[in-house]
């Protein structure tokens, strides 16, 4: 068991935990915070979505231990909310929900989605709300509650926040579309951009190739794939 202190919807926890334990169980069965729903459980429906550190996040598939320190907001912790109001009442209003499973989940990532967005464009909703899996409603009413409640807060001059309040998982502005560094162990140990480089690449070159059965044989092992080179004291 893992000791575990977080702080849900304000209010500091403090509890022992198997490491196996998700967020979501975690959330359920020992605050008995239900709002947060659980649907696939392999984090596809989006059902589970809740914020940590300000960002919305898959609960069933989040560790509670990772979370240690982090400051969750659940469904029940948007009561008091201006937008979530706002979008509860759009979504009323609007048809948006039927059996209302999914709700909980749609209503925090369209609470992120009306923080951030800066003008409500339906293809863009569509995109940003496709995690969020809904079975009863056919999502009409659901894209046009978001975009209703978007239109609403522009129109009265309340600007997008840039990564909208978040802390430490970072901004999703700031990983959209920007390529994420290469794996250490695709770069070759003595720093050089490609094998053909690399002075020492018969011993210490790690860079793979699509074809590893091209890579140049060990002097001491004769090895011709990474894989069979650990056991090579020179390889290693
Ligand atoms: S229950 Fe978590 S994504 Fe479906
Ligand atoms: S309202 Fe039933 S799953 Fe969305």
């Amino acid at each position: 068991m893992i000791r575990l202190r977080l702080t849900v919807n304000a209010r500091a926890v403090e509890a022992m935990v198997e490491p196996r334990t998700h967020l979501a169980d975690f959330i359920r069965d020992r605050l008995n915070l239900t709002g947060t729903h659980l649907g696939c459980e392999h984090g596809v429906c989006g059902a589970c979505t809740l914020l940590i550190d300000g960002m919305p996040a898959r609960s069933c598939i989040t560790s509670a231990v990772a979370c240690d320190g982090a400051h969750v907001t659940t469904i029940e912790g948007l009561d008091a909310d201006g937008i979530a109001s706002e979008l509860r009442a759009a979504f009323s209003r609007e048809h948006a929900l039927q059996c209302g499973y999914c709700t909980p989940g749609m209503l925090i990532s369209a609470r992120d989605l009306v923080l951030r967005l800066p003008d409500a464009d339906e293809r863009r909703i569509r995109v940003a709300m496709s995690g969020n899996l809904c079975r009863c409603t056919g999502y009409v009413g659901i894209i046009r509650a978001i975009r209703s409640v978007i239109d609403q807060r522009r129109a009265r001059g309340i600007l997008p926040l840039h990564g909208a309040g978040r802390t430490a998982l970072g901004m999703a502005k700031r990983s959209v579309g920007r390529r994420l560094p290469r794996p250490a162990s695709r770069r070759c140990r003595n720093r050089a951009t490609s094998r053909s480089l690399c002075s020492r690449r018969r011993i210490v070159c790690k860079i793979r190739s699509r074809s590893p059965t091209r890579l140049p044989a060990c002097s001491s092992c004769s090895a011709m794939s990474p894989a069979s080179r650990p056991a090579c004291p020179a390889c290693r």
